[in-house]
């Protein structure tokens, strides 16, 4: 739909593609311009809905405390272990700003602070829109009254939505901040959830502290259960294995060696009474009066009995030797002497009995000692594998024992922290009365308000620029249409005041008026124009209806005329000949019969008396339907011909380009077409669609002029021009 000009896109201009559009500087300086009541207007009524807002706000004021987080976190199982120095991270931190949000503390400090019953909270004392919206939505509501549970739960949701909690940047700070209608209230409520929290984190420590040392009661308990049992059978695998521990070691190996020594002994014993009976034995053998017998038996029986043996076998000897051995007295003597002997021998027997017996008693005992020995070796072994089992009892009784020791230490511990929890925060900063309202921001307000209002202004008005499809500036026309824009005529409808005014002949009545003026510069272009190639045809035509062609082409023959040359008026417009209408309404004949006959135009042309203007009329006695044909003829051809002859500029006011076709049917026959555009009313689109619909008129259009331009949004437009710049303007007769 637009195209900018060729020089635009090869960048003469600086600027940027905006919309399709070149944004340049001058452009938006234009928009601005012409815009500025709107941006005005804009930035007003935001300015106003400001004040309007700081006058009925609610003024609040903020509050703010401060808590520190401890940076370790305690914990109750590994209380020396190097973990708890570990730095908390920044989850931690955003819980403990949700744990301070939470609904549970919140409704804590509701209720010891009796929210519930201040007026700022239970709605008895509402805001201005509150109340407004109350209204609004009280048909909607049930009429039953709320319960405290839920009143509670909406000043709980109240007294979130003006608690504003933060992590200050990376550190371990949360600052709170609360807004109440009073400074008061604000600190009030801001330390008392802080305190909440500070109460509610030593009461979660002193929670869990409770927690684990219940556990570690029922743990330890457990234990030394475990621990008792153990060495309970400890004690009874003792028992059953005949284990008893001595300060030499086990009972078994202490009997051991006993019995071996004793069995040596009785070895040795047994040995030496078999030796002995062996002897005894030897000398029963031999004759007892033999010497070596009595010496080797060592019995003073015996030795008393060899003594008198031999006392009485000296005797027998001698006596025997005296008196022979037959003598009485020998005989005597010997049967004495066979009786110690006898006497002796029993002695002996009596000794190996005694021996023989000392033997077997040595036997017996050996065998015993031996017997106890090959039973205490084989209790011996089997002994030693329930050692180990016991060493498995005992170190399993010794890790409970020790596992429970350690324990109760813990426990001990935990339950010191349980009656002395300490809190990982505390509070670094209380909340103090704020001496200043935090909301509503006066210049803040203010400066938002003018930033939002000169935003929405620039918003509207660039809108307003890029959206319409209109044209205003001779800028924009170029851009349009790529022809040189010959001027901007004012609007010349007559101020009320000023009383009515033929707007036909306005250059006649205000010759040096704005209008005139412009008018005189598009003659200037046309003769520029004429020095190279010949015009005198000029046809005024426009997009559509009511542009003001009529009156374009009325006041610029005029003007041309005035200034003496020859010039002929015809009004080509052969649909509503509103030419005619105004310039000759009594004509009877005009164009149409000149056409017929060339010959006649003369009789057909009036010439004004006052400017020297030659009009020729169109007179139809009703619409004609081949008005193009008429007009685009042979005929005109020649008619023009005639008119080129006698006059120096001949202007035809045509018909409108879109919806009839006589002004495309005619302009072969024309030198230059000048376009009539309506200033903010004619869209670019038709214009496109007008002129691009014929090549001919395209190739013959010397300029476009915009017409009825609002003289204010003119000057607003034409302020880069200087405010003398319409000085030179008569706008009154
Ligand atoms: N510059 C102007 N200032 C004030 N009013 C104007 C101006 N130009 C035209 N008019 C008014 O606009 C109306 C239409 O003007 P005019 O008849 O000249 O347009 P037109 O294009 O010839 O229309 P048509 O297509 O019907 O022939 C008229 O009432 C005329 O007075
Ligand atoms: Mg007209």
């Amino acid at each position: 739909m637009y195209q900018p000009r060729e020089h635009f896109q090869s960048g003469h201009r600086f600027g940027i593609e905006f919309g399709g559009a070149v944004l340049s500087f001058e452009r938006v300086a234009d928009v601005l311009r012409r815009q500025w009541p709107i941006i005005a207007a804009c930035v007003g009524a935001s300015l106003a809905l400001v004040i309007v807002y700081l006058a009925t706000a609610q003024p609040m004021y903020t509050a703010n405390a401060r808590i520190m987080m401890d940076t370790r976190q305690a914990q109750v199982l590994d209380k020396d272990s190097n973990t708890s120095s570990a730095l908390i991270d920044t989850g931690y931190v955003d819980s403990q700003v949700e744990i301070i949000n939470s609904d549970d503390l919140i409704l804590s400090v509701v209720r010891r602070l009796k929210l519930t019953e201040d007026p700022e909270f239970n709605g008895s004392n509402p805001g201005l829109l509150s109340l407004i919206l109350g209204k609004v939505m009280s048909p909607f509501r049930s009429g039953e009254p709320a319960s405290q549970e839920r009143i509670e739960h909406a000043v709980v949701e109240q007294v979130q939505k003006n608690l504003r909690t933060e992590r200050v940047l990376t550190t371990y700070v949360l600052s709170l901040n609360y807004r109440a209608r009073s400074p008061d209230k604000a600190a009030k409520i801001a330390n008392a959830i802080a305190n909440a929290y500070l109460v509610g984190a030593l009461e979660a420590k002193y929670q869990s502290t409770k927690r684990a040392t219940e556990w570690l009661q029922q743990r330890s308990l457990e234990l030394s259960e475990q621990a008792t049992a153990s060495d309970r059978a400890v004690q009874t695998f003792k028992a059953e294995h005949n284990i008893v521990g001595t300060s030499r070691g086990l009972m078994s190996e202490q009997q051991l060696s006993d019995l071996n020594t004793q069995l040596v002994q009785a070895r040795a014993a047994t040995a030496e009474a078999k030796a002995r009976l062996d002897r005894i034995t030897a000398i029963s053998d031999q004759d007892v009066a033999q010497s070596t017998v009595t010496d080797a038996l060592n019995n003073s029986v015996i030795t008393r009995l060899r003594a008198q043996y031999l006392d009485l076998a000296a005797q027998y000897a001698d006596w025997s030797k005296r008196y022979g051995k037959t003598h009485l007295a020998a005989v005597n003597l010997a049967n004495k002497m066979e009786e110690i002997r006898k006497n002796m021998a029993d002695e002996l027997h009596r000794i190996g009995d005694a021996y023989r017996s000392d033997y077997e008693i040595a036997k017996s005992r050996e065998a015993s000692l031996d017997k106890s020995v090959k039973d205490l070796v084989a209790q011996a072994g089997h002994t030693s594998q329930a050692e180990v089992k016991l060493r498995d009892l005992e170190s399993a009784a010794d890790t409970y024992r020790n596992l429970y020791n350690n324990f109760l230490e813990k426990l001990q511990s935990a339950t010191q922290n349980q009656s002395f929890p300490l809190s990982e925060a505390r509070l670094i900063s209380t909340a103090t009365k704020p001496d200043r309202k935090s909301s509503p921001r006066t210049v803040l307000a203010l400066v938002g308000g003018l930033v939002g209002g000169l935003c929405l202004g620039f918003g509207v008005a660039f809108a307003r620029e890029l959206l319409s499809d209109v044209l205003r500036t001779p800028g924009e026309v170029e851009d349009e249409l790529g022809v040189k824009c010959l001027g901007v005529l004012p609007d010349i409808r007559p101020s009320k005041k000023a009383g009515p005014s033929d707007l036909s002949r306005y250059v006649v009545d205000h010759p040096f008026s704005r209008f005139a003026e412009t008018l005189r510069n598009i003659k200037v272009s046309i003769d520029v124009a004429r020095l190279t190639r010949e015009i005198k045809v000029i046809g005024i035509v426009s997009s559509l209806p009511k542009e003001g062609k009529t009156t374009v082409a009325a006041n610029f023959a005029q003007l041309i005329a005035l200034t003496g040359h020859r010039t002929v008026l015809i009004d080509g417009d052969l649909h509503t000949r509103s030419l005619t209408r105004e310039l000759a309404p009594n004509a009877k004949s005009g164009l149409v019969e000149a056409l017929n006959d060339p010959a006649s135009l003369g009789y057909h042309v009036q010439r004004s008396k006052e400017t020297g203007l030659d009009f020729l009329p169109s007179v139809v006695a009703s619409r004609m339907v081949n008005s193009a044909d008429v007009i685009g003829s042979k005929a005109m051809a020649e008619l023009l011909k005639v008119l080129r002859e006698h006059y120096e500029y001949i202007v035809i006011d045509l018909a409108p380009v879109m919806p009839v076709a006589d002004s495309k049917a005619v302009s072969f026959l024309i030198d230059a077409m000048v376009y009539v555009i309506e200033w903010g009313q004619t869209t670019r689109s038709a214009l496109q669609e007008s002129v691009s619909g014929s090549e001919v008129l395209q190739k013959k259009l010397l300029g476009a002029v915009l017409n009825r331009a609002n003289p204010k949004m003119l000057k607003r437009i034409e302020a880069y021009k200087g405010k003398h710049h319409n000085s030179y303007y008569v706008e009154h007769a």
